[in-house]
């Protein structure tokens, strides 16, 4: 990920204002580290840039790293280098290392197809038949599903970022026109997807995370989201080569939070493609499972009308006073102020987690004398996201 390392200097020459084509919103200082956090926007996108002061004995190894920053990044890394590039010409940074290097073909990468989760607040779905792939990694079965149905939008939802670059660039290339790509968590997306909407949703070799069972795409949750967002008789197809993975995988699938579906199981089926993943397995003569879970009833709709704004939340200094790093938890949800950041006297930035355990949001919180937001966007429309907003915005009201 971009980034580039520079020699100290003095960073009260970092202002507010315009640099070429990123402006600097504020510049944020860690309350208990020498870091600091810059607000760009750059291109119609807003993010941060983390100023790292990494302390080492020796002074002449003592380099500073500027860098993305991992919860607001934009998809398009370019972005990230171009903010980068400017801002250390601007400041006349003595670089000593740098891979921000702009490639022209990734510059060129169309964004027509790529989908942000916020989109999905109103989105319109011009396909009559959608079909949605969890994790499509290389994107062979997605793209191969795309180029044989024209007429049927295919949702790609994967979380790796260079995957879902790669293939970004590979609809391009292939010039498909029924293909979104989301770098997201699908297990969130999946929340914010109209009821009854699409005949399948496809999860291919997911990673069985043996160790770290929350990780897991499958799961109850999943499971009532997915049969909520497929169409009656709609399918959930899950194909994978961990026998573990597949009886967990049936284990939830045959749980009692779903009332009515049917369930199949098929070991070995040949499907008409296969992806990289598969190959690999198939060369060893892995057995193959796949499990389909079909819908058999109509879903009631999803009203997306939460409201994340703070309503008459300020800045104070008991604010700050009240903050603590330990993290609050209650019955289903969690919030955790993980840092804070001064922004001159008047603002701050708070980086935290909350929600769900096993889908934590991270976010930043700016707030001024005049009222707080989330930087830069805002939480994912999830029930659990929004009742600990409310939480949040209770404890903040000092
Ligand atoms: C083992 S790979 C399989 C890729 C592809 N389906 C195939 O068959 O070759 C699992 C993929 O799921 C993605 N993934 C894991 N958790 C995810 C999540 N919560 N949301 C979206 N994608 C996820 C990973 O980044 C990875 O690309």
């Amino acid at each position: 990920m971009p980034h580039i390392t520079v020699k100290p200097f003095e960073t009260s020459v970092l202002q507010k204002g315009k640099y070429s084509q990123t402006e600097i919103l504020f510049i944020a200082k860690d309350r208990h580290s020498d870091d600091e956090l810059i607000g760009v926007h750059h291109e119609d996108e807003s993010f941060l840039l983390h100023l790292k002061k990494p302390k080492t004995s020796s002074k002449s190894k003592n380099l500073w790293l500027l860098k993305y920053d991992k919860v607001t990044r934009p998809l398009k890394v370019n972005l990230v280098k171009q903010a980068i590039a400017n801002l250390s010409k601007a400041f006349e940074m003595e670089v000593t290392q740098s891979n921000i290097a702009v490639h022209p073909a990734k510059v060129l990468v169309s964004n027509k197809y790529e989908k942000n989760i916020e989109d999905f607040t109103n989105i319109e779905f011009s396909f009559e038949s959608i079909s949605i792939e969890v994790g499509f990694g290389s994107g062979k079965h997605l793209l191969y599903q795309a180029q044989k149905n024209p007429n049927r939008l295919f949702i790609g939802i994967e979380i790796h970022t260079p995957s879902a670059m790669q293939v970004l660039k590979q609809i391009e290339l292939l010039g498909l026109e029924n293909i979104w790509v989301v770098n997201y968590d699908a297990r969130l997306l999946l929340e914010m997807i109209p009821s009854n909407l699409c005949s399948e949703i496809f999860v291919h070799f997911p990673v069985p995370w043996d160790k770290k069972p929350q990780r897991r795409v499958i799961s109850s949750s999943f499971l009532q989201e997915s049969m909520r967002v497929l169409k009656k008789e709609g399918r959930l197809e899950l194909r994978t080569d961990s026998y573990k993975y597949f009886w967990y995988a049936l284990d939830t699938f045959l749980g009692n939070k779903v009332s009515k579906t049917v369930v199949e199981v098929r070991k070995n089926e040949a499907l008409e493609v296969t992806s990289k993943y598969e190959a690999r397995w198939l060369k060893q003569e892995k057995d193959i499972y796949d499990v389909y879970v079909k819908s058999l009833e109509k879903s009631e709709e999803r009203v997306l009308n939460f409201n994340f704004s703070f309503n008459n939340i300020s800045y104070k200094q008991e604010v700050l006073d009240k903050i603590t790093s330990k993290p609050l938890v209650f019955v289903d949800s969690f919030i955790h102020f993980e840092r804070i950041f001064k922004i001159k006297e008047e603002a701050i930035l708070i980086k935290l987690a909350f929600g769900s355990f096993d889908r934590p949001e991270h976010k930043f919180i700016f707030m001024n004398k005049k009222g707080a937001y989330y930087f830069h966007s805002n939480p994912v429309k999830t029930l659990t996201n929004y009742k600990t907003h409310l939480k949040i915005m209770e404890y903040l009201d000092v």
